[in-house]
């Protein structure tokens, strides 16, 4: 596909024997359309020309030519504006389409660099929480776009499978375990088990020696121990990939904290040997107060590790398993220190340089529910697979309202109750707080996940009216310069520019927010326009456009994690 900044960039480095990728960096988009499709801010090379911006302006546009590609120059203040041919980049646009069609977007930029997307991580024998939602559908989007834009992404879940309160809630099974139906119900009823232990060890001090005993068991490898955290762990991970194929997430690793037990004591010993390591009131710390990032505890005074040894080892094993080029953290800004501190300490391990600049803590705000059924009271906490089930559950009476006959309901329900939820966690910026709300979260009209898939939808109805898929030589740009279809067009080109931006920021709500322009600028054309037209023509283009339409909100929203129905 033409690319326009670059042959501006091209055109302007060639006059100031400067570097075009640079020149292509300071390129900007107008505001809007009357001032062009491309503009040159000037002013960037007034210190390295030493001249004013305006001057170095009418320069340039005396000695940069005009050619199929670029249509009109024009100066505004210090500005250099540039003019494209449309017709050519109607063509390109849809060329590009015609011979990538779903892989539209991508030029393999990613180079086969490995990144590692660790996203999810839920605690075993704990409520899989809204949280917990947010960081999987995050996760799993950017984990697709990675993988998409050519880079071998690898997603791992980093479950929280150890603590000393595995001691207790051993202990707790051992006394009431046939009491509670683990099976049936295996979170809900190992807390219940958690809370009643907790409040036995309150009264009585034997019992917590108890539940430590378990614990130093556990870790010992005692068979009895072993067997039952096993149980619990297995027991999880069924209730959380219920969650997960409701979600359709797929883990290339799932590798719980516990599994690292073998390599922490490696850890102390490479800091204790780098001379990191200081005693503070019997536990050992890495004191990175000169770094203004506090004191990362590595051991606490009974020896035992905490969560950030656990984590210094995974990135030991990350680092040696996949030599990777970016480690993406997707989890709650609330652990911004808990990061900023591990990827301090992770610069004293024996990894690669790379490795190391490659950690990165990918942030994303907290979900509120809004008032109503949704509302948490203490200790009642929203299961996040009956949320899931209800938002499908409103679209099947939606569908039973006013479409009753449709084919696969089920399926379709499923695919736009679940896109919805998805769609809502995606279409803020990531680190805002978000508020949960039925309402908009099934908007048909609103800047949903359903308008997405109603606006797809509709181009499949244009097809199948129209009965046959043009073939792009049968396609005369000339009939798509209109104001809508060129916007179409326009929305269209910029796909692979979005999809760059949001691997450079690691926010997929910049290509949530596409989808939502590409739907309306469709939805005007398709207002705008009649598409079954008598003129064969104008009818081929105008199908020709829907179907690319519809190919690029499928492509896209899939790598949300969004599936799109057939009907709506
Ligand atoms: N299990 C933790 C929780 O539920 C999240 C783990 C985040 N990942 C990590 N490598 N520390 O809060």
């Amino acid at each position: 596909m033409i690319n326009f900044k670059n042959i501006i960039a091209q055109k302007i480095a060639k006059e100031v024997e400067l570097d075009a990728k640079e020149i292509e960096g300071f390129i900007e988009v107008p505001p809007n359309e009357e001032m062009g499709d491309y503009a040159f801010p000037c002013f960037k090379l007034a210190k390295v020309l030493k001249k004013a911006p305006p001057a170095i302006a009418t320069e340039l546009k005396e000695k940069i030519t005009t050619d199929e590609n670029i249509e009109k120059i024009e100066i505004v203040g210090g500005y250099l504006n540039f003019y494209i041919n449309k017709k050519v980049l109607t063509k390109t646009v849809l060329e590009e389409l015609d011979k990538k069609q779903e892989n539209f977007g991508t030029y393999n930029s990613g180079d086969g660099k490995t990144v590692l997307v660790e996203f999810s991580s839920p605690n075993i024998a704990k409520p899989f929480h809204i949280g917990h939602l947010r960081t999987t559908i995050i996760g799993n989007s950017l984990y697709k776009i990675y993988k998409f834009m050519g880079y071998n992404s690898i997603s791992i879940n980093h479950l929280g499978d150890y603590g000393t309160q595995f001691g207790k809630l051993i202990e707790g099974y051992k006394r009431w375990g046939s009491e509670y139906n683990i099976d049936e119900n295996p979170i809900e009823e190992l807390m219940k088990i958690y809370i009643r232990i907790n409040d036995l060890c309150k009264e009585d001090e034997s019992v917590l020696d108890a539940c430590r005993e378990n614990f130093r068991l556990l870790e010992e490898g005692d068979p009895y121990c072993k067997n039952l955290w096993e149980k619990f762990r297995d027991v999880s991970l069924q209730e959380f990939n219920r969650i997960y194929d409701l979600l359709g997430v797929k883990f290339d690793s799932i590798k719980g904290e516990a599994s690292y037990a073998n390599s922490w004591g490696e850890v102390v010993d490479i800091l204790e040997k780098a001379g990191k390591l200081t005693e503070s009131e019997g536990a050992k710390i890495v004191d990175l107060e000169e770094q203004g990032k506090g004191v990362c505890m590595i051991t606490k005074s009974n020896g035992s590790t905490i969560y950030a040894t656990r984590d210094l080892a995974a990135i030991r094993y990350r680092a040696k398993t996949y030599d990777f080029d970016k480690c993406l953290y997707v989890v709650a800004y609330e652990q911004a220190l808990h990061f900023r501190q591990i990827f301090e300490v992770a610069k004293y391990l024996d990894i690669p340089k790379k490795c190391q600049k490659g950690l990165e803590h990918v942030q994303y705000g907290m979900v509120r529910l809004s008032t109503g059924k949704m509302s948490t009271r203490e200790g009642n906490v929203v299961k996040v697979e009956d949320l899931l089930n209800e938002s499908i559950d409103r679209v099947k009476k939606v569908i039973e309202e006013k479409n009753a006959d449709m084919e696969n309901k089920e399926e379709e329900a499923k695919k736009i109750g679940i896109g919805a939820v998805i769609f809502n966690n995606l279409c803020t910026t990531i680190i805002k707080d978000q508020v949960f709300d039925w309402d908009t979260v099934l908007n048909f009209n609103g800047e949903t996940g359903p308008y997405i898939q109603y606006i797809y939808v509709r181009t499949k109805s244009v097809l199948e009216k129209a009965g046959y898929i043009p073939n792009i030589d049968e396609i005369n740009v000339n009939v798509l310069q209109d104001k809508q279809s060129l916007n179409v067009i326009k929305t269209l080109y910029k796909f692979g520019e979005i999809l760059e931006a949001v691997v450079q920021k690691n926010e997929p709500s910049i290509l949530a927010r596409y989808l939502i322009d590409l739907a309306g600028s469709y939805s005007n054309f398709y207002n705008e326009n009649k598409i079954i037209d008598e003129d064969k023509n104008v009818q081929n283009a105008r199908v020709y456009l829907s179907k690319s339409v519809g190919t690029v909100l499928k492509t896209g929203a899939s790598l949300l994690g969004i599936e799109m129905p057939n009907r709506m």
